[in-house]
């Protein structure tokens, strides 16, 4: 058993607690890297401040999934944060130090962070890590094997997409019962706390099933994905993967999201492996890509 104790997490600890995942997470993916993965580097300023301000976003909305462990001495060994949105529950990180793993630290912040679904419906983006996925089995998640697509986009192929509108405030309410349809709970506050950082693009017009999808704000691409039939997650993603700037990334794809997988190999995006999608109390969504923090 470890002499390492956890408490709650309160926004004077976010910029120690980005230090501690970035050197857990470079670590991981140091160890993890496939042979054609590029190099893991540690996140940059502007990556670092990101990361204050998207966990500080959950810290202040709903503080009570929040956990940090730390020594006798203050220094922090782990944390996990975790969030309720109504029916919801989903873990937007979980981190133990390197020099702190395989003590049993993790299972004291996961078990505070499960404490606070109540009988919610659960979701995690899961690392391959066999210390989480033990965990997470253990506690009842059903795991989605993920798979991700990347590569050097072939522009010529992009077809011109139709029906499609730059989001607003006023989709909300409709994203919100698209979200509880496809994985039993709405994103709520994150909805707005996205919007405020990335662009929206939705699917809404009169004949048109809904669908909608975040780009990521540095180099365009899918950060979360919904829609209510694959041929509009299929335009959707099209549409996300116009707007890409760098390498395309399409992640957080599972076995029933193969509509992505089509439409990335038509991009000439090539298939790759990645963590697991660990569900509990709901199906797997689709069609769906959830993100890595909001899930
Ligand atoms: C995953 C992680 C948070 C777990 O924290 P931890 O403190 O190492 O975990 P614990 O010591 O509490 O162990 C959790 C369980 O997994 C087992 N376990 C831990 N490390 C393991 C390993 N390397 N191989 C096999 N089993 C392992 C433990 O025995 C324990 O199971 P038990 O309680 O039934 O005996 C931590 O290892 C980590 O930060 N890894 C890198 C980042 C990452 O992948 N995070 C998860 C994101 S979803």
């Amino acid at each position: 058993m470890s002499s390492e104790r956890i408490r709650p997490m309160t926004p004077d600890d976010l910029p120690a607690a980005q230090r501690a995942c970035a050197a857990t997470f470079l670590e991981a993916d140091r160890r993890d890297r496939r042979w054609n993965d590029p190099e893991p580097e540690p996140p940059d300023e502007a990556a670092a401040r990101a990361w204050i301000e998207g966990i500080g976003h959950h810290v202040a909305t709903d503080p009570g999934g929040c956990w940090l462990a730390e020594t006798d001495g203050g220094e922090i060994a782990g944390l996990a944060v975790a969030q309720n949105r109504a029916t919801v529950w989903y873990l937007a990180v979980f981190a133990v130090l390197p020099g702190f793993q395989g003590k049993g630290v993790g299972r004291m912040l996961i078990d505070a962070a499960l404490a606070h679904a109540g009988d919610r419906v659960c979701l995690i983006s899961s690392s391959p890590h066999p210390g989480a996925t033990r965990r997470y089995r253990l506690a009842g998640f059903t795991l989605h094997p993920l798979m991700r697509m990347s590569g050097r986009l072939d522009r010529s192929v992009l077809p011109k997409t139709e029906g499609l509108r730059e989001g607003r405030p006023d989709d909300f309410e409709w994203m919100d019962a698209l979200d509880v349809t496809l994985r039993g709970g709405p994103h709520g506050a994150d909805h707005p706390h996205m919007l405020e950082r990335m662009r929206l693009i939705v699917s809404s017009s009169p004949g048109e099933r809904p669908g909608y999808v975040y780009l990521d704000a540095n180099r365009g691409g899918p950060i979360l994905l919904a829609a209510a039939q694959a041929e509009t997650a299929e335009k959707l993603l099209w549409e996300a993967l116009a707007h890409t700037s760098q390498r395309a990334a399409v992640g957080h794809i599972t076995t029933a999201n193969h509509w992505a997988i089509d439409v990335g190999l038509a991009a000439r995006l090539d298939l790759g492996r990645d963590g697991y999608l660990a569900v509990r109390g709901v199906p797997e969504p689709a069609p769906y890509l959830a993100s890595r923090h909001h899930l």
